[in-house]
């Protein structure tokens, strides 16, 4: 697995008329947005994406919950939400079906960011929780047709991790603190869940572009 050019052959096919939807799963660094991304470049009149992210719950939900300091884990996003909204798109309704983003600046989502139109026929998916065995998280996994674990060796994806959050304004020991703290956590949780994926694809040797 080398190039996105290797998994094209791998997408789940739509039969006439209808929608798949495809779910992308991975510890957080895995390259779940990056491959994601890049699916939905392969034809972007026929694909589109709706990660997770955008379920993330706002500031203002948290802080309410007590639960501001844990933004990014399971508990911190709508799993219920993503699973009707996951339910809408896979029905392919005549309208364009509009989903949040999340806006890594503002570190919100956005609400209706996202079009979908009626066209598309293959629906991506990522985000760190689609495959735990939870309320909220079994429904948003039933309506995906396929779901795939993205693999990379630990420390490469940690390192990369620690990279983007450098990029996106923490400090250096900031960035480090927040991978210990929160994200090795969640990683592990996701890692768990890899055995309930319907393919495990090893992104190690992976190249972009
Ligand atoms: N094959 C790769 N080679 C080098 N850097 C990569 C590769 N895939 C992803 N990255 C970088 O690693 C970081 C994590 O990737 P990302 O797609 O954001 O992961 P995820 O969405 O799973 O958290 C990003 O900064 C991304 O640009
Ligand atoms: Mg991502």
């Amino acid at each position: 697995m080398r190039t996105i050019h290797d998994l094209h052959h791998l997408l789940p096919r739509p039969a006439p008329n209808e929608r798949v939807v495809l779910g992308l799963v991975g510890a957080p660094g895995a390259g779940k947005s990056t491959v994601a991304g890049m699916i939905a470049a392969l034809d972007p009149a026929a694909h589109a994406l709706v990660p997770l992210d955008g379920f993330h719950l706002a500031d203002r939900a948290l802080s309410g919950l007590g639960l501001l300091d844990r933004k990014g884990a399971h508990e911190t996003f709508d799993a219920h939400g993503y699973a009707a909204l996951l339910t809408r798109l896979r029905s392919r309704p005549a309208e364009t079906v509009y989903a949040p983003s999340f806006e890594r600046d503002l570190e919100q989502p956005l609400a209706n960011a996202l079009a979908v139109p009626s066209s598309s026929t293959l629906l991506v998916t990522e985000g760190n929780y689609l495959l735990l065995d939870a309320p909220g998280w079994r429904e948003a996994r039933s309506r995906t047709d396929e779901t795939w674990f993205l693999d990379v060796d630990p420390a490469v994806r940690r390192s990369r991790l620690i990279d983007r959050h450098i990029r996106f304004g923490k400090e250096p020991r900031e960035a480090e603190a927040w991978v210990r703290r929160v994200d090795d956590p969640n990683a592990a949780l996701v890692g768990a869940t890899r055995h309930r994926a319907d393919r495990v694809l090893d992104l190690t040797a992976w190249a972009p572009a």
